[in-house]
C-alpha cells in the first residue's frame, strides 16, 4: 500500500470556492481576503490579523515592523526550518540560535542565557503543533533587569519596553496553550498555509496581532496591511472602485499581501477546522501513541498536557539509541516499501548556511540528540485506519530489521 507523506487536502467544497473566486472578477487582495483575516482573528480570540502570502514573508514583516536592523539580536531555536531564522539575516540582525529541550521546543532557560543589551525579539517555535513554554518565555523578557537593559531605538521598541514575543507559529494553527489559542498568546503569532500544513491555501500566512497597551491593534494592522502592499495607501480593490483612483505611497513598503483565490481556500477549510479536520489528525495522533506506547524501543511526543494542546501537525517519534544513519536507513526501507516517513527537522547547525555563519551543531547537543533518532510520521485528513496501520508495521519491521544488523 502506497502511502504518501502530506498531500494538500483539496476537495470538492474548495474547488468549488476557487472556482467561484475566479468567476466573481476578483483575484487578487479584496472581500475574501478581508472575510478570512476577521475568521482567523475571531478564531484565535483577537481583533486583528493580516493575511500575507506565506509565514516567512510574516515573520519579517513583524521584525522590520518593530525596527529590527543591524546591531539587534534576536534569539531562534536551532531545531527549527529555516525560514524561522533567515528573516532576521534578511533583516540584517544578528542570528543567536539555542538549544532546544526533548520536546523540540526553544529552552528557555537557554533563552536567559543569550539575552544581552542588545535583544530585540524572541521567535519561539510552536513546533509541529505543540505549543512552547509562553509563560516562562514572558517570564524572561518581562524580568526586571532584563528590562532594564533593553535599549529602545524607536517609539515602537519604547512602547513595548521589553524584547519582543514573537511566535512562529506556523505549524499551530488550533493548538491551545493554558486554555488559549495560540495567535492570541504572544505579542505577535505567525501562521503558516503552505500547502503542508493543517489548513493550506497553497501559500499563505497570517500575522496575528496581540501587543499589550498602548499598541492600538486597529492601527498596527493598517500599518502593517499597507506594508504588505508596496506602502500604499488604498489597496486595489479599493482603488478599481469608480472615482477612488488616487492613492499615496506612505513607507517603502514590500509585496506579499495574500490573494482571494487563496483566501477562498483558506474560508472553507477554516470553517470546518475544528469539526472535521482537527478531529482527524487527533484520531491519527492517538492511534500512532497507542501503537509505540508498549515498545521501549520508541519515545513518544507529547502532544497534550494539561496546559498544551498539540494542532496534531506531525507526529514526531524517536527511536531510543539509534544512530543517524540507522535512523536514515530505517526512513530507506520505509521507502522500499512505499511508505513515506520524513524528519522535522535538521537542526539549522547542520546547514551549509548556518555554518557558513559559525554555528557549530556539537554546541546544541540536544537538538542533535533529537534530530538523530527522530522521524516524522504522515498525519493528514485522507490517511486511513488501513494506512495508518501500513505505517506503524512498516516502520516496526524497519526497525526490527536496521537494530539487528
Ligand atoms: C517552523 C516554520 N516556520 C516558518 C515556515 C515558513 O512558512 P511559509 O512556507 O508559509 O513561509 C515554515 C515552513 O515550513 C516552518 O516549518
Amino acid at each position: 500500500m502506497k502511502v504518501p507523506f502530506s498531500p494538500p487536502h483539496i476537495d470538492d467544497k474548495i474547488i468549488a470556492e476557487v472556482v467561484a473566486t475566479l468567476r466573481s472578477g476578483w483575484i487578487t487582495t479584496g472581500p475574501r481576503t478581508k472575510l478570512f483575516e476577521q475568521k482567523l482573528a475571531e478564531y484565535c480570540g483577537i481583533q486583528h490579523v493580516i493575511c500575507v502570502n506565506s509565514a516567512s514573508a510574516g515573520l519579517e514583516l513583524a521584525l522590520r515592523w518593530f525596527g529590527i536592523g543591524p546591531g539587534d539580536e534576536v534569539i531562534v531555536p536551532a531545531y527549527t526550518y529555516t525560514a524561522s531564522a533567515e528573516v532576521v539575516v534578511h533583516c540584517g540582525a544578528k542570528l543567536v540560535l539555542v538549544d532546544v529541550n526533548d520536546n523540540l521546543l526553544i529552552d528557555p532557560e537557554q533563552v536567559r542565557k543569550a539575552v544581552t543589551p542588545r535583544t530585540k525579539a524572541i521567535i519561539p517555535v510552536d513546533i509541529v503543533g505543540l505549543p512552547c513554554d509562553y509563560q516562562q518565555l514572558y517570564d524572561i523578557v518581562n524580568d526586571a533587569t532584563i528590562k532594564q537593559q533593553f535599549q529602545p531605538a524607536n517609539d515602537i521598541q519604547r512602547n513595548l519596553g521589553r524584547i519582543l514575543v514573537l511566535s512562529d507559529a506556523a505549524h499551530s494553527l488550533g493548538a491551545y496553550y493554558r486554555g488559549r489559542h495560540t495567535g492570541s498568546v504572544a505579542d505577535i503569532s505567525v501562521f503558516s498555509f503552505h500547502a503542508v500544513k493543517n489548513l493550506t491555501t497553497a501559500e499563505g500566512g497570517a500575522i496575528c496581532l496581540n501587543l499589550p497597551e498602548p499598541f492600538l491593534s486597529e492601527q498596527i494592522h493598517k500599518e502593517l496591511k499597507t506594508l504588505s502592499l508596496h506602502g500604499q495607501s488604498k489597496d486595489a480593490f479599493t482603488k478599481t472602485k469608480a472615482g477612488s483612483w488616487r492613492y499615496d505611497v506612505q513607507t517603502i513598503g514590500y509585496k506579499c499581501n495574500m490573494t482571494d483565490v487563496a483566501a477562498a481556500m483558506g474560508l472553507v477549510e477554516l470553517e470546518r477546522y475544528d469539526e472535521e479536520i482537527l478531529p482527524v489528525r487527533k484520531h491519527i495522533f492517538d492511534t500512532y501513541n497507542q501503537a509505540f506506547a508498549d515498545d521501549p524501543r520508541f519515545r513518544l511526543p507529547i502532544y497534550e498536557t494539561e496546559e498544551l494542546q498539540s494542532s496534531y501537525h506531525v507526529f514526531t517519534l524517536r527511536v531510543n539509541g539509534i544512530s543517524e544513519e540507522q535512523r536514515d536507513t530505517i526512513i530507506m526501507k520505509m521507502a522500499e516499501n512505499e511508505v513515506a516517513a520524513n524528519v522535522h527537522f535538521i537542526p539549522l547547525p547542520m546547514l551549509t548556511a548556518y555554518k557558513e555563519l559559525g554555528f557549530d551543531i556539537q554546541e546544541f547537543p540536544n537538538a542533535y540528540r533529537n534530530y538523530a533518532c527522530e522521524i516524522s510520521l504522515p498525519v493528514y485528513h485522507t490517511l486511513t485506519d488501513e494506512m495508518v496501520a501500513e505505517v506503524i508495521h512498516t516502520l516496526k519491521k524497519a526497525v526490527t530489521e536496521v537494530l539487528s544488523l
